[in-house]
């Protein structure tokens, strides 16, 4: 699909559904990307959309034990209900953010979709309790259609899936993209001219499965990867260390006895919570079967400052370790210290929690010159994965 921007000549009068990223830990404060979603809401209003349907989702209900199939939701989890996003958006549109609760499969929404009377704008529930999202379900994106005149994709961090509310719903509408998404785009594709093989990529966060195929492909275009976080686990037992009652999915990372540990750099020491409730830095050969290795240790930092010294450009998605608790977001507060007054360097940094650590710990970053942050954090990978040039 040709890369075509939102034109004000096509939103009078017209009933816009809009694709946006809202995935976040935050649901009481303004978090990065609710910011993001701003531009094209106001640019919505003021060229008089008639309606303006937000669709967004949240967490993993697909795979979360507390989800049940209920009112023609396939898996339905209060906790993950978009509902808690209404007052915040709300404040941050300057209009009312209208939230939608049944079903798109329901009669009431058939009922409502034809109604010439809707509010201006409606948020419906997470797209995540259809399980045809991920997979792309046209029936689906059918029933979504039926409300709207034309789409948005505004959701440049979901862009490494094609789920049905980006791909299916293209299919069925007139299709555009936003503002956001386009200036990701394009600062992520000019990033890469300059970069050439000064490059070294950041890896941490959780979500192994997505990530290692990617961090891969990276191998050969880059100086050095950085492994940090719940990703770290992973490579440490793969490669034979202890990492206790820690998670781990080593079966996530393939052909790993392959793999180039000259370009790719495990860490040296941990900081972990033992049994009894106490924290201690450990090195690797030291963790033993009952501790959680929670974050990275002093010399780890200190070592991957090294690398990102010799290099030009720098990627980092994913917190080196668990930072929803202070004492083991320590390694990832050292980092942003040292990004924050690093002014030589460029950054890209991206990602849901990545975000949420700048917000946290460093705020300022999201204003320096030489950094570059991106909503997506597996989306921005991929997405520079598929173009980066040896
Ligand atoms: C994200 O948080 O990276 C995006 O919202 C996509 O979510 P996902 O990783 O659960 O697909
Ligand atoms: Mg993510």
């Amino acid at each position: 699909m040709d890369l075509q921007l939102i034109k004000a000549s096509k939103i009078k009068g017209k009933r816009v559904i809009v694709r946006v990223d809202l995935n976040s830990q935050e649901t009481d404060k303004i978090h990065y990307r609710f910011l993001s979603t701003q531009k094209i809401i106001s640019f919505l209003l003021k060229n008089k959309a008639k309606t303006i349907i937000v669709l967004a989702h949240l967490g993993r209900p697909e795979s979360d034990k507390h989800s049940v199939k209920i009112n023609q939701f396939d898996c339905y989890n209060e906790k993950l209900s978009l509902k808690i996003f209404k007052s915040i958006l709300t404040k941050l549109y300057h209009s009312k953010v209208f939230f939608f609760k049944y079903s798109v499969f329901s009669e009431r929404f058939e009922k409502y979709a034809k109604s010439k009377k809707l509010p201006r704008i409606i948020l419906l529930e997470n797209m995540r309790f259809y399980l045809g999202e991920d997979k792309n379900d046209i029936d689906l994106a059918k029933q979504i259609a039926m409300i709207g005149d034309i789409f948005i994709d505004e959701a440049f961090s979901v862009c490494h899936r094609k789920v049905a509310t980006n791909n299916a719903i293209t299919k069925l509408l007139p299709s555009f993209f936003g503002f956001n998404y386009l200036l990701e785009v394009k600062n992520l594709d000019k990033i890469l001219q300059k970069s050439k093989r000064d490059l070294v990529v950041i890896v941490g966060g959780a979500k192994i499965k997505d990530k290692s195929e990617i961090l891969i492909k990276f191998i050969e275009k880059s100086s050095y990867i950085l492994i940090g976080g719940g990703v770290a686990n992973s490579f440490i037992k793969a490669a034979g260390f202890e990492v206790g009652r820690s998670y781990f999915d080593e079966m996530a990372i393939p052909n790993f006895s392959k793999l180039d540990f000259n370009k790719i750099i495990l860490p040296i020491d941990f900081k972990v919570l033992e049994i009894s409730g106490s924290t201690k830095y450990k090195m690797n050969s030291e963790v033993g079967t009952t501790d959680r290795v929670l974050d990275l240790g002093n010399l780890t930092v200190q070592q991957y400052i090294n690398y990102i010294k010799r290099a030009k450009f720098v990627l980092w998605n994913g917190p080196l370790g668990y930072i929803e608790d202070e004492r083991f977001a320590i390694a990832t507060k050292l980092l942003l210290e040292f990004i924050k007054n690093d002014k030589t360097r460029k950054y890209v940094l991206g990602g849901g929690e990545t975000l949420d650590s700048i917000a946290q710990f460093a705020p300022s970053i999201f204003k320096q010159k030489n950094v570059f942050v991106s909503t997506g954090g597996g989306a921005m990978l991929w997405y520079l994965s598929k173009k980066v040039k040896n």
